[in-house]
This record gives structure tokens, C-alpha cells and sequence, in this order.
């Protein structure tokens, strides 16, 4: 019985051990979306706190107190926001409608920033995923988060007690 028992704890736990190196991957993955090929950080900051890293780009929003959803999460970065500063990733962002039925003659010569990359869906999912888990909703940045974040204590944590 005992026995038993012991063989189905392992059988779950070793079930379960790819998922979370997948998951660890992906996070990986989102971190680096964020701070090189979307260049996010350039105006939200790396730490998405909206100070950002770069004094010659648009000021981002504060994305650790987002109240978006998923959903519109996702929409924001495919899309953008016109006139706003905010580029549109999704490389066919206002060419068929999928931006809020707009296409670029719809949007009468309100600027669009341009990104430094469009990102494909997967990697805009990957992101968005990354975001939830690292950014939105998880307090202000400190040592501790910090350290979390960048996987050891960087050399930009100090500037955190
Ligand atoms: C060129 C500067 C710039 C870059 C690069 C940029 N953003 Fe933004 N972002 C902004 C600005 C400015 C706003 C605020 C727009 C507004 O006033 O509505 C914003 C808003 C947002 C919002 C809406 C937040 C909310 O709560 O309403 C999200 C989400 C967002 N950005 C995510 C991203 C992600 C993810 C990336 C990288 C893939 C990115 N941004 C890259 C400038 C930028």
C-alpha cells in the first residue's frame, strides 16, 4: 500500500517536472521579448514601471499597475495605441481590420509609433504570459523581486535596500 502510494507521488511529480521547465523557459523567453527584440524597456522601464530606459523615447505607462485584462492586454500590443506613443507589434496591425475594424486610412494621420520589431502572435502570447507573472499586479520592484526578476542579485538590484 504504502508502496502504492509512494509510486503515484513520484509518477506526479516527475509528470509534472517538464512543465514547469517549460514554463521557466517561456518566462526566460518573455523577459527577453521584453527587454531586447520588443525593446518594452526602452520606454516602460525594466522593471515596467514606466521609467524608462531610454530619454529619447515616448514615456510607457506604469504596466505594474495595468488594470487591463488579458484580452486587451494582448490587443495593446498587437494593435498599439494611435497617437498615444504606444507602437503597434502585430505586423499586420491596421491592414484588415483585426485593430478595432481600423485600417491605416482610418486612422487619419494620427501617428503611429513605429516598433523596433513586430513580434509574431506566439511571442506576443509568450509575453503577454510573462507580463502577468512578472510585472502586472506584483507590487513595486524591490531587492527581493529584483533579484527574482533577473534570476541573482544584478548590479541593477543595488539600487534597491
Ligand atoms: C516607443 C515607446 C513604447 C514602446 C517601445 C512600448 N510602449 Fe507600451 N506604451 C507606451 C505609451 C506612451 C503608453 C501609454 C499610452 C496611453 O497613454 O494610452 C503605453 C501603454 C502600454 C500599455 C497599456 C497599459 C495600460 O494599463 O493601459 C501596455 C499593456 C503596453 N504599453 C505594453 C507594452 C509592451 C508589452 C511593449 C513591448 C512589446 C511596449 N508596451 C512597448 C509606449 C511604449
Amino acid at each position: 500500500m504504502r508502496i502504492l502510494f509512494l509510486g503515484i507521488v513520484l509518477t506526479t511529480l516527475l509528470s509534472c517536472a517538464p512543465v514547469f521547465a517549460a514554463e521557466a523557459e517561456d518566462l526566460a523567453e518573455g523577459l527577453r521579448l521584453f527587454t531586447q527584440k520588443g525593446n518594452c524597456q526602452g520606454c516602460h522601464g525594466w522593471a515596467g514601471d514606466g521609467r524608462k530606459m531610454d530619454n529619447q523615447m515616448p514615456s510607457g505607462a506604469n504596466l505594474r499597475e495595468s488594470q487591463l485584462d488579458r484580452n486587451n492586454m494582448l490587443m495593446t500590443i498587437k494593435c498599439g495605441r494611435p497617437g498615444r506613443g504606444m507602437p503597434a507589434y502585430d505586423r499586420l496591425a491596421y491592414s484588415d481590420g483585426r485593430c478595432y475594424g481600423q485600417k491605416k486610412a482610418d486612422l487619419q494621420g494620427v501617428s503611429l509609433e513605429d516598433p523596433p520589431a513586430t513580434l509574431q502572435p506566439r511571442e506576443m502570447e509568450t509575453l503577454v504570459d510573462f507580463l502577468f507573472a512578472k510585472i502586472v499586479k506584483q507590487g513595486p520592484m524591490d531587492r527581493t523581486r529584483c533579484a527574482a526578476y533577473w534570476g541573482s542579485d544584478a548590479e541593477v538590484c543595488r539600487e534597491f535596500k
